[in-house]
């Protein structure tokens, strides 16, 4: 088969590999006929994730067929079409009985394209795959079902879920990412009174605006410290989300919320970010952080079916399953090209 193939910083390549076989009995191979990239994989390709050896191959977001079922696989068939969650979850120790399935303790987690191969390939080997796929059901397409990989169950997890937001909230949303734009999407099913979406590009901007921000700020030019004031009669947000993985966001987003508010951080950070306990301890405030579990995947999949959340807006780009070289292009310089989710699909072949 072909898979696109991590070979240390800078280097990747679409290339011949030996198929996937089963490894353990509950585990399945699912041929992939939409895959994604992540920033996380622009990470990786910097080399900012040791974790990640040569000769892995990439991709932790994919819809296919299943295509081959170990024998101690029971709610799966060849021929179902699956999501293949970022996560991966034995659904038997002690944190996956919790829902807790990033923090698996028995080889889940985020291990595809991490510790384990990835979905950016023809095929992909899903390790306790009762556990970490969801069948789609009609009427949702391959690649709406897509953006529950990754994106949309962590803004809303790791940011609306976390960050509690409840009707009324003002909430502000630090970074405007796919990430960020999920995190305003489903923050909207809770009412809140505003949402203050800020970011450094207008592009991104942009796109909050339409994902629904009420209020954008370009903090390269504006403060949106004074902006957030100026809307609450001097308090600051109900909820601060940091969806950027900066220290400056991250410290923005703490001085945001009011007193007894709440902040929500997403980012995955490379370095220390300051918390200024010496300001901040008598404010009363929360601060969550996390890695995603995609335990709500069921019901985001529940809301795309009855329209209450629109996902095609994430996809900006298509491409074929052999034209990894442009996607990553596009998707690295989103910038320029205003690229949020690229999705390769596989041709009819
Ligand atoms: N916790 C989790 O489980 C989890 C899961 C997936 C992704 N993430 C992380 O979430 C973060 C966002 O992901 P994404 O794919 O949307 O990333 P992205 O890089 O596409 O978006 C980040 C946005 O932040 C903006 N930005 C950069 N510096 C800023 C600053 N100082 N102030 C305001 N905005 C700034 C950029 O212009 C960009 O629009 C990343 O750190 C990613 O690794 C976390
Ligand atoms: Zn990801
Ligand atoms: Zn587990």
């Amino acid at each position: 088969m072909r898979a696109l193939v991590y070979h240390g910083p800078g280097q990747k390549a679409w290339e011949e590999v030996p198929d996937p076989e089963i490894t353990d009995d509950r585990d399945v191979i699912v041929r992939v006929d939409a895959t994604t990239i992540c920033g996380t994989d622009l990470h990786i390709l910097k080399g900012d994730v040791p974790a990640v050896r040569e000769g892995r191959i990439l991709g932790h977001e994919a819809v296919g067929t299943v295509w081959e079922a170990g024998d101690g696989v029971r709610r799966l068939c060849p021929g179902d079409r699956v999501l293949v969650s970022c996560i991966s979850g034995c659904g038997g120790c002690r944190y996956c009985r919790e829902g807790r399935y990033g923090q698996c303790l028995e080889g889940g987690g985020w291990v595809l394209g991490h510790k384990i191969d990835g979905t950016q390939a023809d095929f992909v080997e899903v390790p306790y795959a009762d556990t970490s796929t969801f069948r789609i059901p009609d009427g949702i397409s391959d690649e709406e079902a897509l953006m529950l990989a990754d994106i949309l169950p962590t803004g809303y997890e790791v940011g609306v879920l976390a960050g509690g937001v409840r009707p009324g909230d003002v909430v502000a949303v630090v970074g405007c990412g796919p990430v960020g734009l999920a995190a305003i999407t489903t923050a909207r099913l809770y009412s809140p009174s505003h949402i203050v979406a800020i970011d450094l590009s207008d592009a991104r901007l942009e796109a909050a605006k339409h994902f629904g921000a009420d209020t954008v700020v370009n903090s390269s030019g504006q403060a949106p410290l004074a902006v957030v004031k100026e809307l609450t009669g001097r308090l600051g947000a109900d909820v601060a989300i940091e969806a950027v993985g900066v220290p400056a966001a991250f410290e923005l987003a703490v001085n945001l919320a009011r007193p007894g508010g709440r902040i929500a951080n997403i980012g995955v950070h490379g370095e220390a970010a300051t918390l200024h306990l010496e300001d901040h301890w008598i404010r009363d405030i929360t601060i969550t952080t996390g890695l995603v579990d995609t335990f709500s995947v069921p019901t985001l999949m529940r809301l795309i079916t009855t329209g209450q959340i629109t996902v095609k807006p994430f996809i900006t780009h298509h491409f074929d399953l052999d034209e990894f070289d442009e996607a990553y292009d596009v998707f690295a310089r989103a910038g320029d090209t205003g690229a949020l989710k690229v999705v390769l699909t596989r041709g009819s072949e």
